[in-house]
């Protein structure tokens, strides 16, 4: 039977086992260059025995940064930089991956901890955000994003297609496009964020135009070993959510038909408004349901609980990889934990040699 150990096969690329590092933006970057933060932190979780390490929001142009402090891959010194740390993840036996992003409306912000909202206007370290349309997200981020040309759309989409190239040169394993939490992709689905009146507006499938064009370019230029995923907000919690819900298994169905090959099932985060149940895996019901609707096999996040309930959910067949965030940033070595919980004889050998040989002799007195 598949648990949360049995390796993960896609195209030509095998996970050790279906634990996966979501992506977590560091905001440690300057000018989106990686440095040694980010080395020791991505070493350290792909050491941690995960089988897949996705690495943080990175942004495909310069506008596309969430904050300052973000990753970018919209030039070549950028992509030299990632060298050494894809080469760390894959000598630790992981995956290495990594998503690509642009923020759109939610774009130049404050770090969480220095604000966590938009940059002052009259500050020179923000910049101009754009959007599908002249709305702004609201809340902590007032600011109002300059409505997208299509001239615009064109340029973001082939930031996304050299972001890809750049990213697959340096090795990365697995893609990742991200198209949820309100960010530019999930802001051109939503009817919250577009209003426009062309045809990347109006209709489900001119909503989502920008994300299927882009979905298509990037599946071209990126090799047929490697997994190609994406992370679609499907729900909004905002009280529209069976709509929404099959809009989105709607727009994976094109995904799939369109070469994507594995979809990480997520939240919209389009309006402050929403209401979120938040609760141990109270997504996985959502993502055993684009499961079977769309054909695609899923990840999910967002509170999955404790080992046991995880592998359940792999067990079970609700999710094919179950996507771990801040436990990994309380321990890093959780997947040894996980193992332990479970009972597995050989939870040692989850971590590399120089640790698991000592743990596997270690009795505490
Ligand atoms: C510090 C931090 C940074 C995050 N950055 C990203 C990101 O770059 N891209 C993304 O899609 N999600 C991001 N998320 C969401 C996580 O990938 C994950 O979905 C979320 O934390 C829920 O999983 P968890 O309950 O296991 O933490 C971030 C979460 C945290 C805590």
């Amino acid at each position: 039977m598949t648990d949360l150990f049995t390796p993960y096969t896609l195209r030509g690329t095998t996970l050790r086992n279906r634990i996966v590092v979501s992506p977590m933006c560091q905001y440690m970057a300057v000018d989106g260059v990686v440095n040694d933060w980010h080395h020791a932190h991505y070493a350290a979780l792909a050491r941690g025995g995960s089988g897949l390490v996705v690495v943080e929001a990175t942004a495909v142009s310069p506008e596309g940064r969430i904050t300052p402090g973000c990753l970018g891959l919209w030039n070549d010194a950028q992509a030299e930089a990632f060298r050494p740390l894809v080469r760390a993840m894959r000598d630790a036996g992981a995956v290495p991956g990594i998503q690509i992003a642009h923020a759109g409306r939610k774009a130049s912000a404050n770090r969480p901890w220095e604000g966590d909202d938009s940059i002052a206007a009259d500050d020179p370290h923000g910049w101009e955000t754009i959007a599908p349309s002249a709305l702004a997200f609201g809340a902590g981020l007032p600011k109002v994003p300059r409505a997208m040309t299509v001239a615009d759309i064109t340029r973001v989409r082939q930031d996304f297609v050299a972001a890809a190239k750049r990213a697959r040169d340096v090795g990365f394993g697995w893609l990742m496009l991200h198209f949820a939490h309100g960010y530019l992709g999930q802001s051109f689905l939503s009817p919250h964020s577009n209003q426009r009146d062309d045809s990347y507006g109006g209709s489900l499938e001119n909503r989502a135009r920008f994300l299927v064009e882009t979905l298509l370019e990037v599946r071209a230029i990126w090799p047929e070993d490697r997994p190609l995923s994406a992370r679609l907000g499907m729900i909004e919690f905002d009280g529209q959510d069976e709509q929404t819900l099959q809009d989105a298994i709607t727009v994976a169905r094109i995904f799939r038909e369109s070469g994507l090959d594995f979809l990480d099932v997520s939240i919209g985060f389009s309006t402050p408004a929403a209401k979120i149940p938040w609760g141990p895996s109270f997504m996985a019901p959502v993502a055993r349901r684009v499961r079977q609707e769309s054909g695609l096999p899923v990840a999910t996040s967002w509170y999955l609980g404790n080992a046991q309930t995880i592998d359940g959910l792999i067990r079970t067949e609700q999710i094919d990889l179950a996507m771990i965030g801040r436990p990994l940033l309380e321990n890093p070595h959780w997947p040894y934990a996980a193992a332990r919980a479970l009972g597995r004889e050989d939870a040692p050998w989850v971590l590399p040699a120089p640790y698991a040989h000592w743990l596997s002799r270690y009795r505490s007195l």
